[in-house]
């Protein structure tokens, strides 16, 4: 039914890596745990399509999808037909373009949850392989329950479907979040992987840091000369990163009630963005020394030393409204559940760039607006010269990383409009990626299942930064016992009013970006 590459397609693969491609004897087979899952469907076959459509991957890359259902290889290929058409990014995955693609996916059937041995599995492996005349190398995705990270890494190594260092093949393993739910279960996780895999085995997986906007932090920051000078406490007044959606739940209440916001995204997307923005420049642009530095970041960070977290931690829980249900009426949510969808909080990175610059973070959802940013706040001008004038205080220059949507990065400084008396307002300076590269950026899972095959593992997080980012964490959440249950707040709003209080020690106020355009030339 499905067509397969022809061997003329895979001679006319180059065989360089300029560009990012991975030639055909360095190339691995993928497989994919949790293959029949909403991440599987929706994000990793069209990532991998997309790769393949343009040419980062050889023509022959296999494709094993690993799940409990029966399902034949007919069956799993069509049904990946149906998602691409519905989430390819580049819009094909029709019929047309579907058909020589999916030929290279299989299915195996393992029921992983009663523990089922993974022989089966690696012969497959090698059949198909064989069969293919394709190298032996493998990745192992899995995009499972967390629960079954730990026992599948055992059995992988059972089946001896784990390669030593000495090996001339790889093996690698991509491990999805949530990576613990506190700092303890991580460690024991860490524990268990490594007792099977080497950490350069482990990627594990944010997909904040495969965002394109998020990768430009480091050619902003360390590509220009004119702007880290600015990057410390002398400059800076303090920063502010948002991760802000309008989505409620959907369909996840029973993940997301056990998690929250606080886990969800601060522990890791809020953390690692915070880092991008605070770590000092690497030794060299490699895997070991970035993680190094935003290792560093991590261990400096310190919760205010106050005895009402009220000051600087606030939580909240997002009401009914415009026709939604509330959190506590979503389904599989507990009715009197205390977990928070929205959580403001105050923190300082104390190290000599930014001692005394307070660092805010809030993330929520069913907020105003779909926003992700880095807004980092400079100090106002030092003398009121134009007070006399009667004219206002200028606004305080800001720069903002916008990492979606509409991305961007937009500084903002004084200038006098025309006229013949004296004012000043606030204009920007943009730089709109869709207007300057005009390409569709690539997904991030595109860019981190292509560094996982070439074996680069400068955008995944390491054990010691995922511990770190815990110990923070459990931080916060001992700090929050004494606090109130979560403050209601409206849908489409900037979250609970009380968020507001976190200023109260600083100048400055939450950023309330109405409208996308309005903070930045048209
Ligand atoms: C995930 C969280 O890690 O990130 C989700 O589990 C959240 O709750 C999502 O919606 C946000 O990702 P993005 O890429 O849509 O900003």
């Amino acid at each position: 039914m499905f067509e397969q590459p022809t061997a003329a397609f895979r001679e006319g693969f180059p065989q360089d890596t300029a560009a990012g491609r991975i030639p055909f004897d360095k190339m691995g087979t993928i497989v994919i745990f949790g293959a029949t899952g909403d991440l599987a469907g929706r994000k990793l076959i069209p990532a991998i399509y997309n790769l393949w459509e343009a040419g980062y991957l050889p023509p022959e890359v296999n494709v094993v999808g690993v799940a409990r259902r029966e399902k034949s290889d007919d069956d799993y290929r069509t049904d990946m037909c149906e998602e691409l058409k519905k989430h390819s990014r580049t819009g094909h995955g029709g019929d047309d373009a579907c058909n020589p693609f999916v030929s290279n996916l299989f299915y195996h059937r393992v029921n992983f949850a009663e523990n089922a041995d993974l022989t089966s599995l690696a012969q497959r492996l090698t059949e198909i392989e064989d069969e293919r005349e394709t190298p032996h190398n493998r990745l192992f995705y899995l995009a499972t329950g967390p629960e079954f990270f730990a026992p599948l890494v055992q059995r992988l190594g059972e089946a001896g479907l784990v390669y030593g260092p000495n090996d001339s093949n790889w093996s690698r393993v991509v491990i999805e979040k949530p990576f613990g739910n506190d700092l303890e279960s991580a460690r024991q996780l860490n524990q268990a992987i490594t007792r099977v895999l080497t950490e350069e085995q482990i990627y594990r997986i944010d997909h904040y840091l495969g965002k394109e906007t998020v990768q430009n932090i480091f050619a902003f920051r360390f590509g220009n000369a004119i702007f880290e000078p600015l990057f410390n406490q002398k400059y800076v007044d303090h920063v502010q990163i948002t991760v802000a959606e309008t989505l409620g739940v959907e369909g996840r209440g029973e993940f997301y009630d056990a998690t929250g916001a606080l886990h969800d995204v601060v522990q890791n997307h809020a953390l690692q963005l915070l880092c991008l923005a605070a770590m000092e420049p690497p030794v060299e642009f490699r895997a070991k020394d970035i993680r190094d530095e935003k290792l560093k970041a991590l261990r400096s960070i310190h919760l205010p030393n106050t005895k009402e977290p009220s000051e600087w931690l606030v939580r909240g829980q997002y009401a009914e409204g415009f026709g939604e249900p509330g959190y506590l009426s979503e389904e599989e949510v507990d009715p009197n559940s205390e977990t928070e969808t929205f959580v403001a909080l105050r923190l300082s990175v104390d190290n000599w760039r930014w001692a005394g610059v307070p660092f805010f973070i809030r993330s929520g959802k069913r907020l105003k607006k779909r926003l992700t940013e880095i807004a980092i706040q400079f100090r106002k001008p030092p003398l009121q010269y134009f007070k006399k004038l009667g004219v206002d205080a200028p606004e305080a220059n800001e720069l903002v990383f916008r990492i979606q949507p509409k991305e961007a990065i937009s500084l903002s400084f004084n200038a006098k409009p025309p006229g013949m008396d004296f004012q000043i307002r606030p204009v920007n300076m943009d730089f709109r990626y869709g207007r300057t590269f005009r390409e569709d950026l690539p997904d991030a899972y595109e860019r981190l299942l292509l560094d996982a095959l070439r074996g680069d593992s400068t955008l995944f997080t390491r054990a010691d930064e995922i511990e770190v980012a815990w110990q923070i964490v459990n931080s916060i959440r001992d700090a929050w016992q004494g606090l109130p249950p979560p403050e209601l707040y409206r849908p489409r709003s900037w979250g609970p009013a009380s968020a507001d209080r976190m200023f109260d020690c600083c100048q400055g106020h939450w950023r309330t970006p109405e409208d996308e355009d309005e903070w930045r030339s048209p």
